[in-house]
C-alpha cells in the first residue's frame, strides 16, 4: 500500500548530486514492490544577480508524497549554506503551491543545529529554523545524526525521523579494522555516548578526553586532557560531526603525546571547513593519523577523494532510499533507526 497516489522526488541544485545517487536504490525497493520506476521530478532554480533565489516545479504534483533532497552543506558550487537553506524553503513553497499531498524534507545535514541552546543572548537558530520549516507546510524531515536530538523537541507538528550514520560506520569497523588493541575515545564528554557505543558494539574499552572551548572565539579550544591510558594503544576518536578540525587535530596531537599507536577517527558529517583538510594532510603526513571515515552526508568531489588519501568515504544514499520507501509505503521504519544493521 502506497502513501496517495504517487510519489515526487524532488532535489534543489545542491542536492541534486545526493538525490541522482539516491534515485537508483529507491527505484529497485519501488520495482521490488511492483511499482513503476520514477525520475527526479524536473524543478528549476536560479539566482538572481542581487542573490535572491527562485524556485518552481516544472511538472504537475498534485496530491503527491513529495521528498525534497538538499544538501545545505554542499558549497561546491558557490552558494552558502544560507542560500541552499532559502533554495530549499523556496522550493517548499513551490510544492506547497502545487498541491503536494505530504511533503517531506531530506536533508543529509539539518543546518544551525550546533545553536541549540542560548548562551547570554545568542539567538536559538535551530529552533528558528524548525519553526519556518512548519510555517512552510513541511510533513516530515529526515536527517543524519542530528547534533542534539532534543532538537527535534522544537517541532510542534512535523516529524523528524533521525537516521542513523553510526550504524555503517561501526559496521565498517567491525568487517574492516584490527580490533584487538584499540580503545575508542570521544574528543570531548559531550560525545561519550556515541563513543561508549562504538565500543559496546566493537567490544573494547573507552577512554575520554575532556575539552575546554573558547566560546568568545571560533575554532579555538582553550585546554585538553585525556582520561584513561592510551600508551601503546591504537584509537579511534568518534565524533558526530568534524568541522574545522581543531577538535581532531589538537585530540591526535595529545593522545600521540600520550603513547597512542594508530589512531582512527569517525565521524557521520564531515564538514571540513577552514584549516581543516591541511590539518588532516599534515597529521598523516607526519603518521599521526591512519584513516579518518566519514559519510557522503556531505558532499565531496570526486577530485577530493582522490586526493585525500587520509579520507574514506562510506555510502548512506542507499539507507535515505529504503527509509523514504518505507515511508512511501506507510510501512515501519523503526529497525532503520538502530545504530548498528541487524544484517
Ligand atoms: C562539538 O560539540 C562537536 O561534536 C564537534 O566536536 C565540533 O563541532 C567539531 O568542530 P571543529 O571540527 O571545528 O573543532
Amino acid at each position: 500500500m502506497t502513501y496517495g497516489v504517487g510519489i515526487s522526488v524532488m532535489a534543489c541544485k545542491s542536492g541534486l548530486f545526493f538525490a541522482e545517487k539516491l534515485i537508483p536504490y529507491l527505484n529497485s525497493f519501488l520495482k521490488q514492490n511492483g511499482e513503476p520506476e520514477i525520475a527526479i521530478t524536473k524543478t528549476e532554480e536560479q539566482m538572481f544577480i542581487n542573490t535572491e533565489i527562485k524556485s518552481n516545479v516544472l511538472e504537475s504534483i498534485r496530491g503527491k508524497d513529495v521528498y525534497i533532497i538538499q544538501d545545505v552543506s554542499n558549497l561546491n558550487n558557490g552558494y552558502s549554506v544560507n542560500d541552499n537553506v532559502l533554495a530549499l524553503k523556496t522550493l517548499i513553497n513551490s510544492a506547497r503551491i502545487s498541491d503536494a499531498s505530504r511533503i517531506n524534507v531530506v536533508l543529509p545535514t539539518f543546518p544551525y543545529a550546533r545553536q541549540d541552546k542560548s548562551f547570554n543572548r545568542e539567538g536559538i537558530t535551530a529552533k528558528m529554523f524548525a519553526k519556518e520549516m512548519e510555517i512552510l507546510g513541511v510533513n516530515t524531515i529526515m536527517t543524519l545524526d542530528i547534533h542534539n536530538p532534543a532538537i527535534v523537541g522544537f517541532f510542534d507538528k512535523c516529524v523528524v525521523e533521525n537516521l542513523k550514520g553510526f550504524r555503517d560506520l561501526i559496521t565498517y569497523f567491525i568487517k574492516n579494522i584490527d580490533t584487538s588493541n584499540l580503545v575508542i575515545s570521544s574528543p570531548d564528554l559531550g560525545g561519550i555516548k556515541r563513543a561508549e557505543l562504538f565500543a559496546s558494539k566493537l567490544n573494547v574499552g573507552l577512554i575520554t578526553i575532556y575539552k575546554e572551548r573558547s566560546y568568545t572565539k571560533i575554532d579555538a579550544i582553550e585546554k585538553m586532557e585525556i582520561i584513561g591510558s592510551v600508551d601503546k594503544k591504537d584509537v579511534l576518536l568518534v565524533d558526530d560531526m568534524i568541522d574545522t578540525a581543531g577538535t581532531m587535530y589538537n585530540a591526535i596531537k595529545l593522545l600521540k603525546e600520550k603513547g597512542a599507536n594508530k589512531i582512527y577517527c569517525a565521524c557521520s558529517l564531515p564538514f571540513l571547513n577552514g584549516k581543516a583538510v591541511e590539518r588532516m594532510q599534515e597529521l598523516f603526513e607526519n603518521k599521526q593519523l591512519t584513516k579518518l571515515i566519514g559519510t557522503n552526508a556531505v558532499y565531496k568531489s570526486q577530485d577530493f577523494l582522490d586526493k585525500n588519501l587520509w579520507y574514506l568515504q562510506i555510502s548512506v544514499e542507499d539507507y535515505f532510499a529504503k527509509v523514504i520507501f518505507n515511508m512511501h509505503t506507510s510501512k515501519s521504519i523503526s529497525s532503520l533507526l538502530k545504530e548498528v544493521k541487524s544484517n
